[in-house]
């Protein structure tokens, strides 16, 4: 029933876990296992959307009829989505994203010399925040994953980084958040709690969002 809403749209999705080389043999990354953006991603282009998907490293295969910017790290996740942010309709920003990388990259593997090692980390850029920051008719959807004070936080970020709806995973309950098939999330929109998605699969997660932006879709993009 959707077909109409996302027929010709451009759906940029960014999924997976951003990697942050320490040396040529070592990094910094997360669980994320990029599910819930391929999902997301998958869905999207069934719908009849144009989706560009930009993916830190997964295990998974590429959706069919999706376009895959594969990316490392931070920085690269930032220059290929603000690359493409220009011409997306709808951004759903579902990458967990390292919040800081190492000062510098060790051009020789380190070697095992002291007793502790200090590794300095310095902050990364935030892509949804630059997003947030420049969009002009993108309708953006930012993740969250809390482990508490959900609603609390999850509107912090949706106001800061001036997103459109928020969707906070609640990482504290099983079957939610990182690696599973399955999440359990929370959306809100500006004005607070939209829904609240029980025990489901990423894919049921994934319909179920793409219904909540259709129907929130200003009407000058449903043409
Ligand atoms: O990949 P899966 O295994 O399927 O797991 C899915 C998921 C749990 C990773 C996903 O549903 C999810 O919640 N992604 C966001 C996780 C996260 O790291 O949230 P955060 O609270 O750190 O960040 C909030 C938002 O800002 C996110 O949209 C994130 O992409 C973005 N962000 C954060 C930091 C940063 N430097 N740049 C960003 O764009």
């Amino acid at each position: 029933a959707q077909k109409k809403e996302w027929h010709g749209k451009r759906v940029l999705v960014t999924a997976g876990g951003t990697v942050e080389r320490i040396d040529p043999v070592r990094y910094i990354t997360n669980d994320s296992s990029g599910k819930m953006g391929y999902a997301i991603a998958e869905e999207a282009a069934r719908l009849g959307a144009n989706v560009t998907l930009i993916s830190g490293p997964t295990a998974l295969l590429v959706p069919q009829g999706v376009e895959l910017v594969p990316v490392i790290s931070t920085q690269d996740m930032f220059d290929a989505a603000m690359s493409e942010l220009e011409r997306a309709d709808v951004v759903f920003k579902a990458a967990a994203v390292a919040d800081y990388r190492p000062a510098v990259r060790a051009e020789r593997k380190l070697k095992k010399k002291t007793e502790t090692l200090t590794l300095e980390l310095v902050k990364n850029p935030d892509i949804l925040e630059e997003i947030g920051s420049r969009k002009t008719k993108q309708f953006v959807v930012g993740f969250a994953a809390e482990t508490d004070r959900l609603d609390e936080y999850a509107m912090d970020k949706l106001k800061r980084k001036n997103c459109d709806l928020l969707v906070a995973n609640d990482i504290s309950q099983e079957g939610a958040g990182f690696g599973n098939d399955t999440n359990i999330v929370r959306v809100y929109g500006s004005d607070g709690l939209i829904e609240s998605l029980p025990l489901q699969s990423k894919k049921e997660v994934a319909r179920r969002l793409l219904a909540i932006v259709a129907e929130r879709l200003p009407a000058v993009l449903a043409g």
